[in-house]
């Protein structure tokens, strides 16, 4: 299966870019420190998909989230990344099929989704660049 890559210098602290990755959409996320702390200070044992930023993200940059777009309810593409900075209730991502609010790790929240945001296979290729696959 292909890989792609992605390059993260253009990527602004705050903003969060959709690409497509295997035919579907891939969200890839500069947090910022306060996102940071946001996922850092919720305690795992209290999510419905217990994991920690740091579990979902690779070689401690802990600042590049990188998911699929797809909402893991039915398969909606949320909102976040592009559309209006809509980032539902926890400040990460919408999906506004039927109400699933992620927070800045991506982790679901609130609403129907059983679980957090895929996190894909990646590495990082150079500071500003990313291979997903
Ligand atoms: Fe996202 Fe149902 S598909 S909430």
């Amino acid at each position: 299966l292909a890989s792609i890559e992605v390059d993260l210098s253009a990527i602004k602290e705050g903003q969060a870019i959709k690409t497509i990755f295997r035919k579907q959409p891939l969200f890839v996320r500069h947090l910022t420190a306060a996102e940071i702390t946001a996922a850092d200070k919720t305690d795992p044992a209290s999510l419905r998909d217990p994991q920690t930023l740091e579990q979902r993200t690779v070689g401690g940059k802990k600042q590049w989230l990188i998911t699929m777009g797809v909402c893991t309810h039915l398969g909606c593409v949320p909102l976040g990344a592009g559309e209006g900075e809509v980032k539902g209730e926890f400040g990460g991502y919408f999906c506004p099929c039927h109400g699933s609010h992620y927070d800045t790790a991506a982790r679901i929240r609130k609403g129907p989704a059983p679980k957090n945001l895929e996190v894909p296979k990646y590495a990082f290729k150079s500071d500003t660049v990313v291979q997903v696959g």
